[in-house]
């Protein structure tokens, strides 16, 4: 494993407790000696793995998307033929296709491969989505077995006839890239379940808005029934009501529950809200295919607002009400 920040540290803890012998790299040394200490081998260098494992090698890296290439090529260098690199990252799907090809040159095979789980992987397991050759995915297939969660992780599916390894939460989807190609549409369906769950509980935490005196002039809007909206919602309670018997429990609504608890103005945070890339490679391999992805761009444009990347536009709004109405802008803080 080349990369032991949150995700390679317990990725490797989880393959050891299953018995997969694991060599790690990382640039942070600290990094390496706690794994040491549980039982991984110190690489000690990219090129170490060629003394550290047993032919054929596989090697896999956990590194933000934008230095993999660099990581790929050094560690290419120090590889044989027949030995094979793993990029678990966020990668963007098409840079696989080149990857693949380059690393073929040199005989080294090539596997991309999605992985959802988070940091609560350790104990639940990585959903593996897998994209590269067969031969390759089915050598792979214990790390695979003692990374993904398992069949127990869910129950199982009426009417499921495959045989395949889905259930147990893990997926050869296709050739290069395609692993890639689903981890981004499921990070993207990820952002929209994330932005109705946020949407919903703000406008439960806007319900008592029928309680406070609202200005009477041109530049609002009339508030005609404020008796409608005289609530005072425990959000935090509803979030925890939800997650039994309702139609929209998941996983992502367990963790809504659990940061409300406790804590329901969500005070420690800003808001601004980040995005690593798959959403909009999403939303620019939708608009190749000529696909609508409503949620998808809803929830994106809502994240690049949240970061105040709306201001500017939002400025020229205010300046065309004050132009053609003389609208004065009225500040809320
Ligand atoms: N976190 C998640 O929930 C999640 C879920 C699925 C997939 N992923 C993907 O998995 C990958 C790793 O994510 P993470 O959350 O584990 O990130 P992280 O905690 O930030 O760890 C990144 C690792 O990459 C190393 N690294 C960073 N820059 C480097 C560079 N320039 N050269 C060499 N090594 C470098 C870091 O080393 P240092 O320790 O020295 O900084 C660290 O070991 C990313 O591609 C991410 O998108 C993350």
């Amino acid at each position: 494993m080349v990369g032991l920040g949150r995700m390679g540290s317990n990725m490797v803890r989880r393959l050891m407790r299953a018995g997969v012998r694991c060599a790690v790299h990382d640039r942070s040394r600290d990094s390496v000696a706690a794994l040491v200490r549980e039982g991984a081998l110190d690489a000690g260098s990219p090129a170490g793995f060629l003394k550290s494992l047993a032919k054929p090698r596989h090697v896999w890296l956990m590194v933000p998307a934008a230095v993999t290439d660099a990581a790929l090529d050094e560690l290419a260098q120090s590889l044989e033929p027949g030995d094979t690199l793993i990029d678990g990252g966020n990668s963007h799907y098409q840079d696989d296709l080149g990857r693949a090809e380059r690393l073929a040159k040199r005989g080294v095979r090539y596997v991309d491969c999605g992985v959802s789980g988070g940091v609560f992987g350790l104990e639940r397991g990585y959903c593996l989505m897998i994209g590269g050759d067969a031969d390759v995915v089915a050598r792979l297939e214990p790390v695979f077995m003692a990374l993904a969660p398992g069949k127990a992780a869910a129950s199982p599916t009426p009417g499921r006839a495959s045989k395949g390894t889905a259930d147990q939460g893990w997926l050869h989807c296709g050739p290069h890239g395609a692993g890639h190609f689903v981890k981004m549409v499921h990070n993207a369906i990820e952002y929209g379940l994330m932005a109705a769950y946020a949407e919903g509980f703000n406008l439960l935490h806007h319900a008592g808005a029928g309680r406070d005196a609202r200005a009477v002039d041109a530049e609002t809007a009339p508030f005609r029934h404020p008796e409608f909206y005289r609530y005072d919602f425990d959000v935090a309670e509803i979030a925890e009501l939800w997650r039994r018997g309702s139609v929209i429990p998941s996983w992502l609504l367990d963790l809504t529950a659990s940061a409300l608890a406790g804590h329901k103005d969500l005070a420690k945070f800003s808001g601004q809200v980040a995005d690593s890339g798959e959403g909009r490679w999403a939303l620019a391999a939708a608009n190749d295919l000529g696909v609508p992805v409503h949620v998808l761009a809803a929830s994106l444009f809502g994240r690049f607002a949240s970061r105040g990347e709306s201001e500017f536009q939002d400025r020229v709004l205010s300046a065309l009400r004050e132009q053609f109405g003389g609208h004065a802008e009225k500040t809320t803080a």
